[in-house]
Formats: structure tokens, C-alpha cells, sequence
């Protein structure tokens, strides 16, 4: 079929008045058909533009699909959420599309990095940074802070490569920052997310020969898109949650859209990734490790009770995003494929199947392909996803705090997963050679986790 709607290279304005005159050409056409119409990969667009480039974020979704969404979905004024709302893709996008939003997430730093990306600042506030460099290098000259104002890092490989003097300058930035906090609050948030994008840019480069230079050459970029930002982004409602999917802090039916991402099974813990900037930043990292949905560091014995794990907390999230949804209103999922010993998780396909237990029906899966080249991808081992869209029809019966129903569906979920290893072992064994035997066993740890589901479905840290 040919694509009517496709998203030109180059920056967002140019793409988002060409959906709308797309969209208004094709007025005979409904938003769910304007869906079979867009090419999702969008090989050739432009992701970075504005605030969306301030700071690096392990598989964040790219602008192009909360944005197609929001224009098809809803209008100006409208509320959009996003549960899992990482570095703040979806409240960006919102934004500038003139909507308000919320997002919600449970790692710290995600929360920061949304509000900053999202907050003007006027020049009256950049203009005061050039005095803060000042001072810092002046400080990191005199030299005079002992090891013992030093932060304690974990015992972990990377600590390595910050050396005394490394965390002495680090020590320096952070506490003349500090100073700017009670006077300044928006400009005290600017400013950390300025270093915690130096301590990222240390480790990805693997070099802290200037970290002042770092610094000010972040600020610098950062203050230019975010001038920019400023003639583009309109005056909204945005609010941030720093909590739990599972149980989220919003009123019902308030929401006229959700788009989000959430965290894939076995892929990545993003306690993990943010573990140094969280500790430069003061934030409780051990905590979200707790919390943190599909988080590797969970059940390393026997991989498959964290997959009843996470459909239990998907479950818990999605009843919740039923809840805040108003009657009638869509949801678009995106989430990719994974793997646990040798076996492929198709998340979707269970989503899909879960939903439709608590008032949503399914609408359609859009496949897409990821890029490999871009940092979007995920550790080599996510290569397409899919956006699962569903209408709430009705409110969902059980409540996210029902364990006798979560465990119950999840139950179900794990036979058919089960009986699918059983008929294809192996699914994702990826050219490896595995042994029928080790294939095999797959279904004893499988039976095990089914045998804990109870347990393992329960809230942690409660
Ligand atoms: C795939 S990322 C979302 C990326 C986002 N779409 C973006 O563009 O940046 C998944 C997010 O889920 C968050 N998360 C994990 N467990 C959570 C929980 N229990 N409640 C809320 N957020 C959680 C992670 O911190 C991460 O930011």
C-alpha cells in the first residue's frame, strides 16, 4: 500500500506540519487507518533535535512515534501519558504538539532529565552559568578538598577509571552547583543533568582528562537547544511522578492518551547503566534496583521466574493504565522481543493476551524495525519491536493490587509459554549450537517458576 504519511529528514517542525497537512488532506481517513500509512521504521528522519539531544538514555523510543500518536489520537489540550516515561520522549513531543502530559518512572534520574528537558529557562538564568565555570575552575585550582569529602564508589570494574583527582573536579562541580539550589531551583536541575551527562560522557569515552571542559561544552550545546526549544514549545501542563507504574499516583479516567515503552525482560537494568551518575546526584539507586521491572539482577538462578515476574508487573502497569484511561481512549505499547536461555519472549504477544482480561480490546501490532546503527539499540540483542495499540472498552474487573488475579493470568501466560518451548525448543537460539538435553531442562526451570508464581508475582520491597 503506498505511504501517505511519512516523516521528512530533517528537524521537527518541518515533520510535524507535514503529518498535519497529511492528516488534513485525508480527513475521510480514521486514525486507526492513518496507522497502516505511516512507515514506522523512519530510516531517514532526524531523532535529535531540541532537548531531545541533553543526555543519552538506554533504549529510549525515537520522537517520530509518541508524536505520530499524539497527532492522530488526540487533540490540543488533551492529557498524555507516559508510565515508563525515561528521559521524557513523550512530554517533549507533547509539548511541542501543544498537549499536557505526565510522566511517571521510578528511576530518579529519568524524572530529572524529563522536567529539565522540558522546563525554559530564560537567558536572565543561562547567563549566570558563565560565572558558576568561573568559580569552579578557580576551586579545582586551589585544590583543597581532602579524600574524605570524597563519595565512596562501588566496587564495581568502572570505579577504576575515576581517579582522586577525577572525583576531586567532580566534587568541585557538584558542590558550586549546589550553591545555585535555593535560589534557583530550575536552573540548580539544568545544571545536574549538565553533570550527570559529563559522568556519562567519561565512561562512554573511557577518558576524564578535562572533566571541567566536558562540562562546559555540554552546557554550551545544552544551552543552544534549549533556546531553541524555547521558540518551539508551548505553554503546558507537565507533570512528573517519580514513582511506580505498578501503582500509579494519578486520578482515573484522566488520561486521553498513553504511549509509552516499557522496560524489556532480561535486557538491561537500568540501576545498572545509572548507577555513577545516580550516586554524583545524591539519588537512592539501590531502591529503584528493587523496583525496577524486568531488571536482570532478579532471579539469576532461574531466569524464567523472572519472566513471570515481569508479566506480573506488566499485568499490575497495564490495569493501571486501563484505570487512568478515559472510557473509549488508546494505548500504544512498544516493546521488542527478548531472550532467556536460548528461548524467545515475544512480550508483545503476552501483552496482547493479557489485555484483554482488563477492559481493553485490541486494536492492532504494528511491526517495526529498529536501527541498528543508533544508540536506540539495546546490547545487540532487540532487532524490531512492536507497538501494540488498545482501546479501553471497559474498566478492568481485577484491581492491580489483586494478587489472586494477577497470579491467575500470569498462570495462564506461562502454559502457553510453556507448551510453545515444548513443541519449539530453542526459539531463540540464534545460531548457537544447544544441546537437547539443555533445551530440555529449559522446561524443568520453566515448571519451577510456574510452581512459584504466587511468590514471585508479589510487589518486592513491600
Ligand atoms: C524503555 S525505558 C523508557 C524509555 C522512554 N520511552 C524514553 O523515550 O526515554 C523503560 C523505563 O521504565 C522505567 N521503569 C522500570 N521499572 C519501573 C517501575 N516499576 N515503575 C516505573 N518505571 C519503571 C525505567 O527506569 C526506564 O526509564
Amino acid at each position: 500500500m503506498e505511504s501517505i504519511i511519512e516523516f521528512k529528514k530533517g528537524g521537527q517542525a518541518d515533520l510535524g506540519s507535514y503529518i498535519d497537512k497529511k492528516i488534513k488532506s485525508n480527513m475521510n481517513i480514521s486514525p486507526i487507518q492513518s496507522l497502516d500509512k505511516i512507515k514506522w521504521d523512519f530510516k531517514d528522519s532526524q531523532t535529535q533535535y531540541l532537548t531531545h539531544k541533553y543526555h543519552s538514555y538506554p533504549a529510549r523510543f525515537i520522537p517520530q512515534i509518541p508524536r505520530a500518536f499524539i497527532q492522530l489520537f488526540t487533540k490540543e489540550g488533551d492529557t498524555i501519558l507516559d508510565p515508563f516515561c525515561g528521559c521524557g520522549t513523550t512530554l517533549v513531543e507533547s509539548t511541542l504538539l501543544k498537549r499536557h502530559s505526565i510522566g511517571n518512572d521510578f528511576n530518579p534520574l529519568a524524572t530529572l532529565l524529563s522536567k529539565v528537558k522540558t522546563t525554559s529557562l530564560s537567558d536572565q538564568q543561562l547567563i549566570k552559568i558563565d560565572s558558576l565555570i568561573k568559580l569552579i575552575e578557580a576551586r579545582i585550582k586551589k585544590n583543597n578538598l581532602k579524600e574524605s569529602d570524597l563519595p565512596e564508589l562501588p566496587s564495581r570494574n568502572i570505579s577504576k577509571l575515576f581517579s582522586k583527582e577525577m572525583l576531586k573536579e567532580l566534587q568541585v562541580i557538584k558542590n558550586i552547583v549546589k550553591t545555585v539550589e535555593a535560589e534557583d531551583k530550575n536552573l540548580h536541575n539544568y545544571l545536574l543533568i549538565a553533570l550527570s551527562a559529563t559522568i556519562r560522557a567519561i565512561i562512554e569515552s573511557e577518558n576524564g582528562d578535562n572533566i571541567l571542559g566536558i562540562f562546559e561544552r555540554k552546557l554550551n550545546q545544552m544551552n543552544n537547544l534549549m533556546r531553541e526549544y524555547r521558540e518551539t514549545a508551548h505553554k503546558t501542563d507537565i507533570k512528573l511522578i517519580n514513582g511506580d507504574a505498578r501503582k500509579l499516583d494519578i486520578s482515573s479516567e484522566s488520561v486521553d492518551l498513553i504511549v509509552t515503552s516499557p522496560p524489556y525482560v532480561n535486557a538491561l537494568d537500568y540501576y545498572r547503566v545509572h548507577m555513577y551518575n545516580m550516586l554524583w546526584l545524591g539519588m537512592d539507586y539501590n531502591e529503584f534496583k528493587i523496583n525496577e521491572i524486568g531488571g536482570h539482577s532478579h532471579f539469576l538462578a532461574n531466569r524464567f521466574r523472572l519472566l513471570a515476574e515481569y508479566l506480573g508487573d506488566m499485568l499490575r502497569a497495564m490495569i493501571e493504565m486501563n484505570r487512568v484511561l478515559k472510557d473509549g481512549k488508546y494505548c500504544a505499547i512498544v516493546v521488542g522481543n527478548s531472550s532467556i536461555d536460548y528461548e524467545m519472549i515475544e512480550s508483545y504477544k503476552h501483552f496482547i493476551s493479557m489485555a484483554k482480561y482488563i477492559g481493553f480490546e485490541h486494536i492492532k501490532t504494528i511491526f517495526r524495525n529498529i536501527n541498528k546503527s543508533s544508540k536506540y539499540f539495546v546490547n545487540g540483542k532487540i532487532d524490531d519491536e512492536y507497538i501494540v495499540v488498545l482501546r479501553k472498552i471497559k474498566n478492568s474487573e481485577g484491581l492491580a493490587s489483586d494478587e489472586d488475579f494477577i497470579a491467575k493470568i500470569v498462570l495462564k501466560e506461562m502454559q502457553n509459554f510453556r507448551s510453545k518451548v515444548e513443541k519449539k525448543p530453542g526459539s531463540s537460539t540464534r545460531g548457537k549450537e544447544v544441546s537437547a538435553k539443555r533445551l530440555k531442562y529449559n522446561l524443568v526451570k520453566i515448571d519451577e517458576a510456574i510452581e512459584k508464581i504466587n511468590k514471585d508475582i508479589k510487589i518486592k520491597g513491600n
